[in-house]
């Protein structure tokens, strides 16, 4: 549809932005605290809130900090956290047993955020990556990503989570047939009403890098992801991946990074309808803060600016560590 507009002077555009009342009045997207999924790090220890320097503003938290953590972000509105873990070295295998373990940090944290705070959704993330000992987000068999028995093994990941409470699974990993096979095994165990989140589209991108910090991964990797997360030049192929992933049971999808890839975000919400979220991954989050930091652009306008740009793209939501931040600045 072609927007109509009369000829000057009948129509001065100009007329519905003189004022702060007439702006709202005819303002098309709305952002709000209800839009917002808060990415949190939480690690071994106790008492621990120690920062991450490639994320300034942003901390990985022992367990037992996590619940104040849920409460605080409940208190401001924001609906879902998710829960990525820290792992050193030592908590890095070939097998990636504690990918599992019912008690590893980040299950630990899902069941501390669902008793402190019972109506919070929290989500997971479903890869490899934290506890595979080169980084890699499946397993890696003489220097090649193995496919189905990554699968088979993102499958007891995503159980553990339910089982320890999660409301949203989110599959990060990229490998082909995890949906389905995730969605089966949830099925099977008696989890109907867990939710899986697909980042289905998600790309070989160089602004993950502070979060490869934040989860202590930058120094395990080795070599890139390109096998198996997407060629960021290009666009048909999100939808394949977008449309293959709904077939095989996801109930919404992801596209990530943000900023970057709106044109995609658009694309996925016109042509499925579906509840579509964006990542607004670490390297987009250290940009603004890093240019704040520095002065050279005003970083609370920038954040509400890139967030509603996500809002404006046709998506839902946002995954963002601005989520409390941004929240604050909506009360206001
Ligand atoms: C890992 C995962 C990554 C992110 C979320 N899950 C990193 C990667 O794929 O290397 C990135 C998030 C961010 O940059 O904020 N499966």
């Amino acid at each position: 549809m072609k927007p109509k507009v009369a000829p000057f002077p009948m129509a001065r555009l100009r007329r519905t932005r003189a004022s702060g009342a007439l702006r709202a009045l005819v303002r098309e997207t709305q952002l709000s605290a209800e839009d917002l999924i808060w990415p949190i790090f939480v690690r071994a220890g106790e008492g621990i809130e120690e920062p991450v320097p490639s994320m300034p503003g942003v901390v990985r938290r022992s367990v037992d900090r996590v619940a104040d953590a849920a409460r605080m972000a409940a208190d401001l509105g924001i609906p879902a956290i998710c829960v990525f873990p820290y792992t050193g070295p030592e908590s890095r295998t070939e097998d990636c047993a504690e990918a599992w373990s019912p008690d590893n940090n980040a299950n630990r944290a899902i069941r501390a955020i669902k008793a402190a705070v019972p109506d919070m959704a929290v989500m997971t993330d479903v890869a490899l990556d934290t506890y595979n000992i080169n980084g890699h987000d499946g397993f890696v068999e003489n220097g090649q990503i193995v496919n189905d028995r990554t699968v088979d093994a993102l499958v007891r990941m995503a159980l553990a989570q339910a089982e320890a409470g999660a409301d949203i699974i989110g599959p990060s990993d990229m490998m082909d047939g995890r949906i389905g096979a995730i969605r089966r095994g949830l099925e099977e165990a008696g989890h109907q009403n867990v939710t899986i989140l697909s980042y289905a589209a998600k790309y070989a991108s160089a602004f993950y890098g502070p979060f490869r910090d934040a989860v202590g991964a930058s120094s395990a990797l080795t070599g890139d992801k390109k096998t198996y997360q997407m060629d960021p030049a290009n666009s048909d192929e999100a939808l394949r991946l977008i449309e293959r992933d709904l077939d095989e049971g996801a109930d919404m999808v992801m596209v990530k990074p943000g900023m970057p890839y709106l044109d995609i975000c658009r694309r996925v919400k016109d042509t499925f309808g579906v509840p579509t979220f964006a990542y607004q991954v670490s390297g987009e989050y250290a940009m603004i803060q890093a240019a704040a930091g520095h002065g050279w652009v005003d970083g609370e306008k920038l954040m509400i600016e890139s967030l509603m740009g996500f809002k404006r793209a046709g998506c839902n939501g946002v995954l963002t560590y601005f989520a409390p931040e941004a929240a604050r600045w909506l009360r206001r």
